[in-house]
Order: structure tokens, then sequence, then C-alpha cells
């Protein structure tokens, strides 16, 4: 690849509709974001007919936004996993604009996206990641845990058996009257809470690496029935707090046993204060370095699509073999090693 090697990035799996501009593998040219809060806000959660429809009035001119006048050498898109029909307007947009201007098409792992945004220091591009590390992947529609043992190789550990993080406070934040997203809404009233006023359940499954939170959220829906004067401060606290311990619990499990030094933690959760505080806190103590990423590249963007791409093709190039396109969409893509 040249050096000034410039792909853009299309992402549009959920409820954002984003494109950029990556140049070098090192610089955010652009990053445009159009988030669909406000279609779904009076429903608590992503309605996928809506979103698709967002999605198509808004992808070109997203895309037009990012491009500005920047040549690009390649298209990257999230391929999967994610809602079918918004990975269906991504794809067509992605294809549509390769084939009018001569480059390469190449389809991404949304969730690799989300690990690979950790390397982002602002709109530059550094090599904050090392391996081998545990991963954890934290979103609105995934929670899963990585063992990497270098950029494109994986082993999923485990993932969530029912809702994703992400979920779970939505869920919670619906219950308790706040708006959508829930995750900020409900951190915003645990400030204010005593996280240990209520004993919510740290659902561990010991034996495996999957994690497990719809329980969780009906034992906070039980407690809001039984308890007519519950305080939202304090089950809002007390809710955040039991997700927190389960998450930063099984993520340094991990660690110890696959024997890293290092976690990476992506994805829209990956915003929450009391996440990163607690995992850096008890990571550190053990020795283990915590790369989250930046809390404004958390949630979906297509500048980490075009950064997975990029090392996706750098590593191609240096083992002399041709890049994998994979570009059919996939709505429950699992995430694969490269070679
Ligand atoms: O990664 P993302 O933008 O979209 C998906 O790929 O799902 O994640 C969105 C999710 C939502 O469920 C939202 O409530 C959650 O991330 N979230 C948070 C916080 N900020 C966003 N959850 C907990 N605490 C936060 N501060
Ligand atoms: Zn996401």
């Amino acid at each position: 690849m040249k050096k000034d090697f410039s792909i853009l990035g299309i992402e549009s799996t959920c409820d954002e509709t984003s494109a950029a501009v990556l140049k070098g593998g090192k610089e955010v040219l652009s990053n445009v974001i159009y988030s669909q809060i406000e279609e779904h806000k009076k429903y608590h959660g992503v309605v996928p007919e809506l979103a698709s429809r967002a999605h198509a009035a808004k992808i070109a001119i997203v895309i037009k936004e990012a491009l500005a006048n920047h040549p690009i050498d390649c298209v990257a898109f999230a391929s999967g996993p994610g809602l079918p029909g918004g990975l269906m307007v991504g794809r067509v947009a992605a294809e549509t604009l390769a084939q009018f201007k001569g480059v390469p098409l190449i389809g991404i792992n949304h969730l690799e996206g989300h690990i690979f945004a950790c390397d982002f220091e602002g709109s530059q591009v550094k090599e904050r990641l090392q391996f081998p590390l545990v991963a954890l992947v934290v979103s609105g529609g995934h929670t899963e845990l990585w063992y990497v043992k270098d950029y494109g190789q994986y082993k999923v550990l485990g993932k969530t058996r029912d809702d994703a993080a992400g979920e779970a406070f939505d869920k919670v934040a619906k219950l308790l009257g706040l708006a959508y997203p829930g995750g900020p809404q409900v951190s915003k009233q645990a400030l204010l809470g005593r996280r240990d006023a209520i004993d919510f359940p740290r659902p561990l499954l010991p034996g495996t690496w999957d994690f497990s939170f719809s329980g969780i959220k009906t034992a906070v829906s039980y407690y809001l029935r039984d308890n007519k004067n519950f305080s939202i401060p304090d089950v809002c606290a007390s809710f955040e707090q039991a997700m927190v311990d389960t998450l930063v619990t099984k993520t340094l499990l991990a660690a110890k046993k696959y024997k890293v030094h290092h976690i990476a933690v992506g994805g829209g959760v990956a915003a929450n204060a009391l996440l990163r505080t607690q995992m850096q806190q008890q990571a550190a103590t053990r020795k283990i370095e915590v790369h989250f990423v930046e809390r404004k590249l958390s949630s979906d963007n297509a500048a980490m699509i075009a950064l997975a791409a990029y090392r996706k093709l750098a590593h191609a190039e240096k083992a002399g073999k041709p890049c994998k396109k994979n570009i059919d969409i996939n709505p429950n893509m699992k995430v694969r090693s490269w070679d």
C-alpha cells in the first residue's frame, strides 16, 4: 500500500449512519456520524424498520460530507453483525461507490471495529494495543470476551446468552421511565444514589466465559414491583454496580487464566465511567494494563471500520496473500481470524 493509501469507511449496522476517511492508516480526515436517537427515543429502543429508513435517507449525504474532496483507494463497510436493513443500505452504498471509483471493496466485522477503535488518540492512529490481550466488546447489541493473540487472531471465549450489557442498561432505564439510550441516563442518576442500597445479582456463570444479564434486569423489575417508594438513584447506582462487578470480574478472570497483561475494552458501554475506573483500578493491582476506547469513539462510527480494513489489508500485504474481501452481509456474523 502506498504511504497515503486512503480508505472510506461506512457504518450502518444499528442506529448510527456514519462515513469516514482514514489516510495512510494514521490520520482520520473525517468521521461524520448521523445518530438516529431522535427517531428511536419514543420507543425506548431501536426500531429496525425506522433504522433502515433513516439509513436510506441519510447515507448519501453522510458519505458526501465525509468524502469532501479526499481521494480514496478503497471502500470498507461494516458487513455484520447488525440489523439486516441497515447492512443492506451500507452494502449498496459502498459497492456503488467502489464500482464508480474503480477501487476495491472490503467488508468488515463491526465488533472488530469496536476493538480497533482502542488504537485511536483523537484523530490519530497509535499502536496502543499490545498483544496478547483479552478483549471485552460491550455494546447495545453484543457482549463478548475474546482472547486476541495479535491483530486478526481471535478466539471467542464467551458471549452473552441473553441481553447485551447496553441492552440491559436500556431496558432498566425504560422500567424507570428514563430516556433512551439508557446507559448515560442510568449513570447520571447513579451518581446521586448508593451503590450498596440494593443487592442485585452478579451472574458469573462459573465454568464458562459467557455472560447473562437478563436476570439482573428481571431482579430490578421485581424490586420496582415490590417497593413502591423506590429511589431512582439508588436503583440506578445498585444496578450499575452489579453490571460493572460482573463485567470486571469476568474480564479479569479471563486475563488471569490466559496470562495476559493487557485488556482492551470497546463498544458503547465502554463510555461508562464506573466501568472505566473500576476496571482500571482492579487491573492495576494485578499489573494489567487496560486500553479503553476513547469515549467519543466508543459508540458506532465509520473511522473504526476504516481502521480495521487498513490493518487487515496491511496484514495481507505483509503476508504476501490476497486479502479476503467478505462483502456478503451477515446479520449474525461471528468474529473470525484473518488467516
Ligand atoms: O456500540 P453502540 O453505540 O451500538 C451498538 O453497536 O450496539 O452501543 C450503544 C449502547 C446503548 O445500549 C447505550 O445505552 C450504551 O451503549 N451506553 C452506555 C453508556 N453510554 C452508552 N451504557 C452504560 N453507560 C454509559 N455511559
Ligand atoms: Zn456497535
